[in-house]
């Protein structure tokens, strides 16, 4: 099964991701991510990114097209993934569908999570992950059992993005309308296109994946 999680900034892709490897075993390919670790470990791909994401743009097609493919080449993709902020252009759609034939793999579907920008702009203020192990959490929805402490690891490393400001949110934003919702179209025009409700709680929009995904 291989999966797009398609939506705006703070739409939940992430959080929704991370209960998909849990419950089907699939690889989550997250391209911001993937950037931000580069950029964290000082490559030279991450160092280009980093200004470009903290400002809120999108970093070119050709570089995350290219990471895109190298991680697609690795053994572990066979049993499933789910691209998380990828595609993000009608280029890199394009190229995925290339990338996706030429490595013998399908798409199962691409599942849109709706919601509208005064809900995503509260879950981008109130959002915060753990540094060690990256589970997501928020400030009034979804709490650690004890403040300050990862549920998953048990380590006190919480950490907030440095794109989460108004700003970069505002950017990142008018990028999603303007590169990246046509994309809705695009997959909609392939019949590929699952709309689920993404305004409702965590669980729901759960639930709400699982029946796309086992229908
Ligand atoms: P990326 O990391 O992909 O960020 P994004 O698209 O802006 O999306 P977010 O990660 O902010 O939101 P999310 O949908 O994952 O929400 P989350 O689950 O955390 O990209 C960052 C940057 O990298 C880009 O701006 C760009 O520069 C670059 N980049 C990445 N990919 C690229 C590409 N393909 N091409 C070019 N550039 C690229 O949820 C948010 C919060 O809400 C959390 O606190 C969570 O707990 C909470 N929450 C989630 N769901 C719910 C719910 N249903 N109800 C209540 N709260 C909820
Ligand atoms: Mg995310």
């Amino acid at each position: 099964m291989n999966l797009i999680l398609l939506g705006p900034p703070g739409a939940g892709k992430g959080t929704q991701a991370r209960f998909l490897v849990e419950r089907f075993g699939l690889l989550q390919l997250s391209t911001g991510d993937m950037l931000r670790s580069a950029a964290a470990a000082g490559t030279e791909i991450g160092l280009k990114a980093k200004e470009t994401i903290d400002r809120g743009d999108l970093v070119t097609d050709d570089l995350v097209v290219g990471i895109v493919s190298d991680r697609l080449d690795e053994p572990d993709v066979k049993g499933g993934i789910i691209f998380d902020g990828f595609p993000r252009t009608l280029g890199q759609a394009d190229a995925l569908d290339e990338m996706l034939v030429e490595k013998g793999m399908e798409l199962t579907a691409v599942v849109e999570l709706r919601c509208d920008d005064e809900i995503i702009i509260e879950r981008i203020a109130g959002r915060y992950s753990c540094g060690n192990c990256g589970e997501g959490y928020h400030r009034s929805f979804k709490k650690p059992e004890k403040e300050g402490v990862c549920d998953k690891c048990g380590k006190s490393e919480m950490q907030q993005r440095d794109d989460d400001n108004v700003e970069a949110f505002r950017t990142r934003l008018l990028n999603y309308y303007k590169d990246t919702a046509p994309l809705i179209g695009y997959y909609h025009a392939k019949r590929s296109l699952s709309p689920v409700d993404g305004t409702a709680d965590i669980d729901e929009v759960t639930k709400q994946i699982n029946a796309v995904i086992t229908a």
